[in-house]
Order: C-alpha cells, then structure tokens, then sequence
C-alpha cells in the first residue's frame, strides 16, 4: 500500500473533548489550522469518558459534529479507537481491566496505558466502543485512517495475563518435558512438574531462568500485538477498507515492533528527539535517522510520523526549544526516510493537567502569530509543494540487522560484559557510518527476507531463530556482501548454547572461522586493530569492550590486534563463500572503523550514495526512490555548508540548476533532483 492520501498530511492530535464547554476556541480552531496548512488531525483518542459517559450510554454527536465541521474546512480525520485510557466507571465496576505490576500489585483506576490487554472484559468493551465508532464513522468521507488505541506498550501480571502465558507456552512447546528442556531447567532444580508452577519473572520471583525471561518477552509483544489486532478486527468488521495504523513510541525495550508487520496497514510513530541536547544536532539527527529507518522497515513502505512536539516536550529532563529552523529540519527529515505525513502533539495546548507544558503549535496565548506557530506553518506550506513526491519512497539496497529479541537475549546473558553489551547503541553505530555516506539502509530483523539487498550487516546476531542463518549463507551464495561480528551465532531460539563450535547454526562456514573464547574489557581498557597490506585507510584503530579470539578455517586475515596475549591473531577476516564474500569483525572498535570498513564495504557491493558529492560532517542525503527520485540534503548544523557536488542537479522546489556546489544554511534542507 504505497500512498493512501491525496497528499502528505500535515497535522495534529487534536483534543477537543477538552474544550467542549469552550465553543468559541472550537470555532477559532478552525480558522486556525487553515493558517496552519493543517489538512488532517488525529480525534478521539483520549475521548472515551465523554463518548462512554456511562456503562452502556453513548453519546458520538459531538464528535460527529466537530469531524464534520473539520471536513467542511478542509481538514480531515484520522479517528481513534479510544483503548488508551478509560473512563473511571469501567475500573471501579470491573477491576480486572487494571494492570498488575510486577510487584504483584493491581493498579488504582487512573492515568492512562494501564489496562490488562487480556482480561475479556476489557476487550468486551473495547469492541463495543470500536463497533459504534466503526457504525457511525468508517464511512465517512472525512474519515482516512484508524489509530488504533494509543503508543501501547507495557506489561500486566495479573492472573489472567499469567493464565494465557501458560497456554501460550502449551501451544508453543507442546509438553512439559520440552519446555523443561527448551529452558535448561535442570540448572538449579528449577524442573518444572505441573503447568501451575509456571509463573512470569518477578523481581520477587524467578529472574535466572534466561529461556523464561525471552518467552516472557515474546509473550507480552505476542499479546499487545494481539490486542491491536482485536481492534483492528472490530472495526474492519464494518468496513474492512478502511486502513489501520497505531503509533508506536520510541522504545528498544518492551515490544517487538516487526510483529505488527501483518496487523497494521501503514506503519507509524512519535518522534520526540532530544534536539537542542547538543552542541550541534547531528548526534540526535542519525538517532532519529534510525528510528526513521526502523519504522519504515516494518513494512517496508510509507509510514506516518503521527507525532511530533513543533517545540519543546515537557516529559525530557529539560525543556528545551527548538532552535529556528530544527522544526522544518524534523520534518523534512521525516519525508525524506519515507514519511508521508508531518503530525504534532498537539494542536493546542491543554489547559490543565500533566501536559499544560508540552509543545503545542497553538499555545495558551492562542495567537498565530507566534515563532511555533508560523514555523508549523511554514512546514504545511512546503508539504504542499512536494505533492509530486507523495508516490517516492526509500529503496535501500542495504540491510542493518536490529533484532528485538535478540536484543532481550544478549543483554539478559550474564556475560561477557555485565556492565553493558550496548546493543542498540552497536547498531545505530553501525548505521552511522552508513548514514555519513550518505547510503540509505533498512533495518531487518531476523524474521524479515533479505532479498534485493547486496550489502548486509549484522552486527552481534547472537540469537539465531527463524531461520536467520540460513537465509544469510543464501544470500552470501548468491553473490551479497555479509559483515558479521563478535559475539555472534552463539544461542539457539530459546537461547542454548549451540554445541560444537561457534558461530553456530552454519555460520562458521559461511565466516570461514570459529571464535574460542571473547575477552570482555573494563570500560576504560583498550586493544588495537591493525590492518594487514593497507586494507584500511588507517595504519590502527582503538578498540574496546568485546574482543573475540577466532581460528581461521578457510577465511583470510584483514588485520591483526595489536597486543595483549592475543597479539598478532585476527581481528578482521574474510571468507569467500559462493559467490559472495563473509566478513567478520571480531572486536568493538571506534566509530572511524566502523566508517572505513564500512565505505569499504559498500564500494565493493557497488552501492551508490544518495548523493554524487562529498559530505561534510553533520550533513545527510537521503534518498526518495521512484518517480521522481529526490535527495534530501540535510544540514544538521547550526552553520552554514558548502556541500560539493560531483554532476548537476536541479533544485526540486526552485527549479533552479545547481552545480559546482551546494549551499545550505543553518538546518536547512534542500531537495535535489
Ligand atoms: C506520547 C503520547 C501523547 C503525548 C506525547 C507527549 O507520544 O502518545 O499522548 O503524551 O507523548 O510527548
Ligand atoms: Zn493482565
């Protein structure tokens, strides 16, 4: 599903249950957005108490009457389930719907994100409230899109969530015996003899059993995705053509994002970077870059970057404005990863409560003539002058693994490194150094298909499931580029230790090596890799936390450590296997490593950057593929650049010829053609 709207949308969350009693501010709203550009806001999703008042009352006039008022202004609907927070009545009536921490105690009604995502009654009642919505709504022209609930998220603990944990685990293993097997449970006599005893890890409880823990885990991304899934059913019910979405926040942790691959029908996201942190913005520009890249690749199309502060937030250590400038910078940046909307939280600023403070492009002043105002403003302008664009999308050619699960894994391990395995960090640095380069990637996880890439990297893939590793000797078979490292191939899918040399599951073949042992440094310690015949720029670089000690089987030396008793032995190889070629970087090693080895490693799979010019520092180009294929050039740096072009190109917007060079100034973003 490649574009869904007539355009980009250019929006907000839009609250007005909170203004009810306020109809001039409704009224003034409207004039408002068409000042804004706005074409689109997101209704309905904290509305539940005034659409529900009481058990089994409804009452969706009003909201009929502000999606109508919108349409006729030129604004339409992306309509809310309202699962994210219930009305009080709901808890105090029927106090399964709350979560039970993993202190084993049940929540007070309030807040919101608190619910149980199993207890049937809740779900009773989310169906209800999605059917009238779904009735009265889904057909109306205003309405595009659902949002489904809200940034779920979280765990219960309750005896419901624990009850489909056991049956979950049934279905999955089968039999006691398998599991007790499956989760080395002879360890400590912690056998398992009857389902009962099976309980979710407590702080309070059982926490060592590792294959516990991941089940766990999985168990509750199985569920969330489950319950996003009840909804999307209720409402496709009535009218199964119109889309769903739900907005994910910015979270490694909790839940497997790629697991909504199959529920929603674009993919979306609350972006709120820690911009104004740094000296420059470049750091949290290719964080956000990632997670752009992340949300894209779920489905690998067009996403929705459903929300955005056009300011400061009010929930990050400080509040920190937003330079002139960045606004636009964030937007643009959106687009260019392949967002097909710029959204913010929230339209207007509430009055009270927990958010009086956050960003909102109208504040308590209520004027439009404000700097978050006119820049919000500026950004719906533009959004309608890349209208010819709205097909394009990011087309990587290469692949960064992220795994969730394996993440959980490796950093619930217990060794090498207690003090931190830094994965997630491992794998925005290795998409730093394709992001410098200007060269897009997607992020797979280990479930995804790996076909049209030629470069792959997989950095610390030490869960292997899913037939990951099979996938990656084909792909190497067929001609791809493969890098690898340390600490990878060393557990199974319920995290055994593979037996019999690692990289386990076939990979040592396709890498040409078995590592024997890894050193874990102490933060602070440091080694040396020294390239062999000039393989990389440098004639060393630091390397630091994780060192592997590999045995060479077929695959040849790139270059060496440079002391501790493992002097002299391989730090880099590489394997040619099929017609591809298996690199494997056996130690963590500073960012210019990775930026070497990487551009290295692009050139020889022949993937051409973005752009044809030279980046300089804190300056990205990314890619729209199709027709027209645009460059974003983005300057993430509070001064002016020249970015040196090697061919012409021609200003999207301006229509004028560049060449020679590029000039951008303090954030800017220019589109090349
Ligand atoms: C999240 C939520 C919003 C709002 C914003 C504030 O993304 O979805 O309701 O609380 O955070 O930044
Ligand atoms: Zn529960």
């Amino acid at each position: 599903m490649a574009c869904l709207f007539p355009g980009f949308l250019h929006g907000a969350d839009y609250n007005p249950e909170q203004w009810l009693s306020r109809p001039d501010i409704l009224q003034e709203d409207l004039r408002l957005m068409k000042e804004a550009h706005i074409n689109c806001v997101s209704v309905g999703i904290f509305s539940w108490a005034r659409l529900e008042p009481e058990e089994g009352r409804f009452d969706l006039d009003w909201l009929e009457e502000i999606i109508n008022r919108l349409y006729e202004n030129g604004v339409s609907t992306i309509l809310a389930t309202p699962s994210g927070a219930r009305p009080l009545w709901m808890a105090h009536k029927y106090p399964e719907v709350l979560r039970v921490s993993s202190q084993l105690t049940r929540n007070r009604p309030g807040r919101r994100h608190n619910h149980c995502y199993t207890s049937p009654v809740y779900r009773e009642k989310v169906r209800i409230i999605d059917t009238k919505l779904a009735e009265r709504f889904s057909r109306h022209p205003a309405v595009l899109l659902w949002h489904l609930s809200n940034e779920l998220g979280g765990q219960c603990f309750c005896p419901l969530c624990q009850a489909a944990f056991r049956e979950w685990l049934r279905k999955k293993y089968g039999s006691l015996d398998a599991l007790n097997e499956a989760w080395w449970t002879d360890f400590w006599a912690h056998r398992y003899t009857d389902w009962s005893q099976v309980e979710a890890p407590v702080p309070s409880g059982e926490t060592e059993v590792h294959g516990l823990n991941l089940d766990w885990k999985r168990f509750v991304t199985h569920q969330t995705v489950d319950f996003a899934r009840w909804e999307r059913d209720a409402v496709k019910a009535v009218n199964p053509q119109l889309p769903v979405t739900t907005n994910h926040g910015e979270s490694y942790e909790s839940i497997n994002y790629f697991r909504y691959r199959d529920v929603v029908d674009i993919a979306s996201w609350d972006s709120y970077p820690l911009w104004g942190k740094d000296p420059d913005e470049a750091e949290t520009g290719q964080q956000t870059a990632f997670a752009h890249d992340v949300i894209r690749s779920i489905k690998r199309a067009p996403f929705l970057m459903m929300e955005s502060s056009p300011s400061a937030t009010n929930w990050q250590e400080v509040s920190r404005l937003r330079q002139p400038g960045v606004q636009m910078l964030a937007a643009m940046q959106a687009v260019a990863h392949g967002s097909n909307s710029v959204q913010y939280f929230q339209w207007r600023k509430s009055r009270g409560s927990s958010e009086k403070f956050h960003g909102a492009v109208v504040g308590h002043d209520g004027r439009s003539t404000t700097r978050v105002f006119q820049e919000a403003a500026q950004v719906g302008e533009r959004l309608e002058r890349l209208a010819p664009l709205l097909g394009t999308c990011p087309r990587p050619q290469a692949a960064l693994l992220y795994d969730w699960e394996n993440g959980w894994a490796l950093n619930d391990a217990q060794g090498p490194r207690n003090c931190g395995m830094h994965y997630l960090e491992t794998a925005m640095a290795f998409h730093k150094a394709f992001w410098r380069l200007g060269i897009g990637t997607d992020i797979v996880d280990m479930d995804g298909s790996l076909e049209g890439y030629r470069l792959v990297a997989a950095p610390m893939a030490y869960l292997l499931r899913g037939g990951f590793a099979q996938r990656l000797r084909e792909f190497v078979e067929r001609g791809g580029v493969l890098l690898g490292t340390y600490w990878s191939g060393i557990v199974n899918e319920t995290d055994l230790c593979f037996l019999g040399g690692v990289p386990g599951d076939g990979l040592s073949q396709v890498f040409g090596l078995e590592s024997e042992e890894i050193d874990g440094l102490y933060d602070g310690q440091e080694n040396s890799l020294l390239p062999l015949g000039g393989f990389l720029p440098r004639e060393s670089y630091r390397l630091f936390q994780l060192c592997d000690l590999v045995n060479l089987n077929g695959a040849q030396p790139l270059a060496v450590y440079g002391k501790d008793f493992y002097q002299g032995r391989p730090a880099l190889a590489v394997n040619r296997f099929g017609r591809g070629k298996a690199y494997y970087l056996a130690a963590r090693g500073e960012q210019a490593l990775l930026n070497d080895l990487i551009a290295r490693l692009c050139r020889e799979a022949g993937l051409q950057p973005a752009l044809d010019g030279v980046l300089p520092e804190g300056v990205a180009a990314v890619r729209r593929d199709g027709e027209p294929a645009a460059v974003f050039v983005q300057n993430f740096r509070p001064a002016p650049v020249q970015v040196p072009l090697n061919r012409p190109y021609v200003d999207f917007e301006s229509g004028a010829a560049v060449e020679g060079s590029l000039s951008l100034s303090p954030f800017q973003v220019r589109i090349l053609l």
